[in-house]
């Protein structure tokens, strides 16, 4: 669907997810992420950029658990997490939405438990693209787990939270010839009513990432 389209939809309150590409599985049993190697960090700073141009192509099961454990998965035997968070809140809820349905990531059990048995991907954003890449994140401020933080800078640091996870995507992207840009131009409730969210989460950003295209 082109951007027009998406926009006046989403101006209807009309922008609506799609059927499922085939069963959707009620939990996904992510593989142990590969912790180590991978290209190094000054490499991978050098090839950081967006890209808005996607290869339809899926990401193989390996290489989504490689990247959401980058993005904001366990990293120590404490809990701690790849990306920091305001009191170690960790209020930012990682959410993907893939052809065959739209998943939580669970850091801890590293698994992706199932929300919505559609294809959101079209609902993530207005630009075109996000329709036909294999994947979008959807970033996700669970207030509940902030209420240590005056509520007048709640928000803010659950931006800087999702900004955090974001670039650890961006490297693990560029470190692994991936594509990926970071979105705010989203419908925002149009997000949180296909993944049926509660009053305290809020909507951030969304990022899409795949194969680049070509
Ligand atoms: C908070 C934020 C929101 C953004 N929103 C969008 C967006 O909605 N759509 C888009 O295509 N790019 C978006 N971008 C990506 C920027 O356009 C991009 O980072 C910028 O042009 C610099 O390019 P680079 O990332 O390749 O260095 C956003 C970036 C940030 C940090």
């Amino acid at each position: 669907m082109n951007t027009l389209t998406k926009f006046a939809l989403g101006v209807m309150g009309q922008l609506r997810p799609r059927p499922p590409t085939g069963d959707a599985a009620a939990c996904i049993d992510l593989p142990a992420p590969e912790k180590r190697g991978g290209m190094p960090l000054m490499d991978a700073l050098a090839r950081r950029c967006s890209t808005r141009a996607f290869s339809s192509a899926e990401i193989a099961l390996p290489m989504l658990s490689d990247m959401l454990w980058s993005a904001f998965g366990v990293n120590r035997a404490d809990g701690g997490r790849t990306a920091p968070s305001a009191l170690n809140a960790q209020e930012i809820e990682v959410f993907v939405a893939l052809p065959g349905g739209a998943y939580r990531f669970d850091a801890v059990s590293h698994q992706l438990q199932l929300v919505a048995g559609a294809d959101l991907r079209r609902v993530t954003g207005y630009q075109d693209f996000v329709d036909e890449a294999p994947l979008d994140l959807v970033y996700v401020a669970d207030h509940k787990r902030l209420r240590m933080v005056p509520a007048a800078q709640r928000e803010a640091y659950a931006y800087a939270a999702a900004g955090a996870i974001a670039q650890n995507v961006y490297l693990y992207a560029a470190g692994n010839a991936l594509a990926t840009v970071i979105r705010a131009w989203i419908d925002r409730d149009a997000i949180a009513g296909a993944l049926g969210l509660s009053p305290d989460q809020q909507v951030l950003l969304s990022q899409t990432v795949g194969l680049p295209k070509g």
